[in-house]
């Protein structure tokens, strides 16, 4: 199990990267357009504030051209770490066929339904991302959507990984889990939380009493 940080903010990263239990990060257009004009640029430095994990990158093109050269240039930066995450649609999975076959590690993103998962495997993906809050949202059921892309891969007896994403708190990523995702991502808020609970926190304050600070 891989916990990522979901986000394109360096500060962030740096803060995720110091919790200690962050391995890497998932962006996307939308969180790069908030830190950045170029995306390409601004991989390098969420790279280099996780050295040795993954750092999932879309394109921020929409072509199957310009997918597919943002996509390759990514990957170059760091080979074996940037994974190229591309939304489930017929392009991208054609696209995903090749870049694999590149050896470029590819994703599904936005990811809802059994079927995307079935094409996400014949691609040769290593992560399949279902929005897990905002399929709640839609009512299609967020777990409900990870229980049914877990039941496919396990049919397809696939290597393809569930990374739960959309994820607004500490019970949507431990449910996640549960439901059959292998990773989760989730933004720095929500890690942060991840440990909370009130009679934890109020066995804390009872130890303390117990010692009190000179
Ligand atoms: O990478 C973003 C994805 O996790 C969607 O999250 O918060 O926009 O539903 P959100």
């Amino acid at each position: 199990m891989t916990i990522l940080l979901d986000s394109a903010s360096v500060d962030d990263a740096a803060a995720a990267a110091e919790l200690g239990f962050v391995r890497g990060i998932t962006t996307n257009p939308a969180l790069m357009a908030r830190e950045t004009k170029e995306p390409l640029a601004h991989l390098e430095r969420l790279l280099a504030v996780f050295p040795e994990g993954p750092v999932c990158y879309q394109p921020t093109g929409t072509s199957f051209a310009a997918m597919r050269e943002e996509a390759r240039a990514a990957a170059s930066l760091a080979p074996d770490r940037v994974v190229a995450k591309l939304p489930a649609t017929l392009d991208a999975v054609r696209l995903a066929g090749i870049l694999t076959g590149e050896g470029i590690r590819c994703a599904l993103t936005a990811v809802y339904s059994p079927a995307q998962a079935l094409l996400a495997h014949e691609a040769g993906c290593v992560w399949i991302i279902p929005y897990v809050d905002r399929a709640a949202r839609h009512s299609d059921g967020g777990l409900t959507v990870v229980n049914s892309l877990a039941a496919m891969l396990a049919r397809l007896q696939s290597d393809t990984r569930i990374l739960a994403a959309s994820l607004k708190s500490s019970v949507q990523v431990s449910d996640s889990i549960l439901h059959g995702a292998h990773d989760v991502t989730a933004p720095l808020d929500v890690l942060r939380g991840l440990p909370a609970h009130p009679l934890t926190e109020s066995a804390v304050r009872e130890f303390a009493a117990a010692w009190p600070q000179t």
